[in-house]
């Protein structure tokens, strides 16, 4: 966040809220002009954070159901029938892609919100149908950070798994970790670091064997997997076609190309999902519900995900997975044939690390790689192993060029300037209360 040093001087430290109002015009040319040194994902240089889909019209529309809906709070949604009856068709939509009932899934407001919702069903489940008073949340070292955070969150002990050399959850591994107050398994379809689908099957049995539930974290492939299937792509089973699978993400802000705010989870059946429904009659405003963590909701990413469905429908998704698949392939195939680098585990979808070749004849720094392709203007998210790349429609535009500057930054590039892997942030910088 930037503030403006000299109004925080003005108070003794603390940023005031400007004394007068300032006219539309300057405003926007102050947003424009602020927003201008913001990433830049038009271009097809960034490969996280923005899903590009290269579809004007798609965005014309996006923009225009945001708009109408800017205002609206789906808090109340019996005061908007037009708001449920997207929402819940939406929801359908999105259950019936993955295999569960219409009524069986909620929208949120992205993936994190979604696994926050599934930890807290699994954990009141295990409570209350197990008799488990301290469930455990059991997940494979690659799952998103946000079933950390939801752990933390609510309270619930988090057992982390290593993965296989493959990048894969380790069935074994995760079948010795679950202690007797074990209360939801998970797997990722794929995982973000490296693009790679747990073996969910195999999970998911380990799992309903001892009666625990499963999720399936599909934040990231639950709208383009299904897509890739039908493209006559192997793909391994993820979704509720597996008998474990009791829940599941998958946010429509990310391959659903919504825009941002909109994701869903959805569980095997109706009754997981009233675990999770707040209902409060002890309140002088009277009776308080809800369905997710939220309380007032923002109405446009509802509009957004059921105009976005509506707009691509089957056809379009499939035509953006072919050029997201083909384009993926271009990428893996020119990284692998650049010396001293490669693909570090062979993705099952649009999502790879690049890292280095240890056999190659010169080994760069992957580090100063980074560096020479930042200062040519792309932006690759630097993980622990290598850096990142998450493939869009957009990019098919880029690839050559792409493969062009990282063979250059391979072949010659200088000491690595030092900066860390990082993803996300906090607001204001935020001290590490473990350090
Ligand atoms: C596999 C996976 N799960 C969960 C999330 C979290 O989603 P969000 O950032 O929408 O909260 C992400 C985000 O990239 C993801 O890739």
């Amino acid at each position: 966040m930037t503030a403006d040093p000299a109004a925080a001087d003005a108070t003794g430290g603390l940023m005031a809220v400007p004394e007068h109002g300032r006219g539309v015009d300057e405003l926007l040319a102050e947003v424009d002009a602020r927003h201008a040194g913001d990433l830049d994902w038009r271009g097809g240089k960034a490969f996280s954070l923005v899903y590009h889909p290269d579809d004007d019209e798609l965005e014309h529309l996006l923009e225009e159901v945001g708009r109408r809906f800017l205002h609206e709070n789906a808090l109340n949604p019996f005061k908007y029938p037009s708001l449920l009856g997207m929402e819940l068709e939406v929801i359908a939509m999105a259950c019936g892609l993955v295999g569960t009932a219409p009524d069986a899934g909620a929208l949120t407001s992205g993936g994190t919100e979604s696994i926050f919702c599934a930890v807290q069903v699994a954990r009141d489940h295990a409570r209350t149908e197990r008799g488990i008073a301290e469930p455990q949340l059991i997940t494979p070292s690659t799952a998103h950070p946000a079933f950390a955070k939801a752990a933390k969150y609510l309270d619930v002990e988090h057992v982390l798994v290593p993965v296989g050399p493959d990048g894969r959850a380790d069935v074994a591994a995760t079948a010795d970790a679950m202690g007797a107050g074990a209360g939801l398994v998970v797997g990722s379809a794929p995982c973000y670091p490296f693009g790679v689908i747990d073996p969910i099957a195999d999970l998911a049995t380990v799992a309903a064997e001892r009666g625990v539930l499963f999720h399936t974290d599909a934040c990231l492939g639950g709208w383009l997997l299904p897509w890739w299937e039908r493209l006559g792509e192997p793909v391994a089973p993820w979704d509720f076609r597996v008998p474990g699978v009791t829940s599941l993400s998958a946010d429509v802000h990310k391959y659903g190309y919504a825009f941002k705010g909109a994701s869903i989870v959805a569980y095997r059946d109706r009754s997981l999902l009233q675990h999770q429904f707040f209902w409060y009659d002890d309140w002088p405003g009277g009776l308080y519900a809800s369905g997710t963590t939220a309380g007032t909701r923002p109405a446009a990413p509802i509009v957004g995900a059921w105009a976005a469905i509506n707009k691509l429908g089957v056809a379009g998704y499939l035509r953006m997975a072919e050029v997201v698949r083909d384009t993926t392939r271009r990428f893996r195939d020119g990284i692998d044939a650049i010396d001293g680098v490669r693909v570090t585990h062979p993705p099952d979808l649009s999502v790879m690390e690049i890292g280095v070749d240890p056999h190659a004849d010169h080994v760069p720094d992957i580090g100063a790689v980074a560096d020479v392709m930042d200062d040519l203007g792309w932006n690759l998210d630097r993980q622990q192993g290598g850096l990142h790349l998450m493939v869009s429609p957009y990019h098919a535009k880029v690839v050559d060029s792409f493969l062009g500057d990282l063979a250059k930054a391979v072949a010659a590039h200088g000491a690595s300037r030092g900066r860390t892997a990082t993803y996300g942030g906090v607001a204001g910088g935020g001290d590490r209360p473990d350090r």
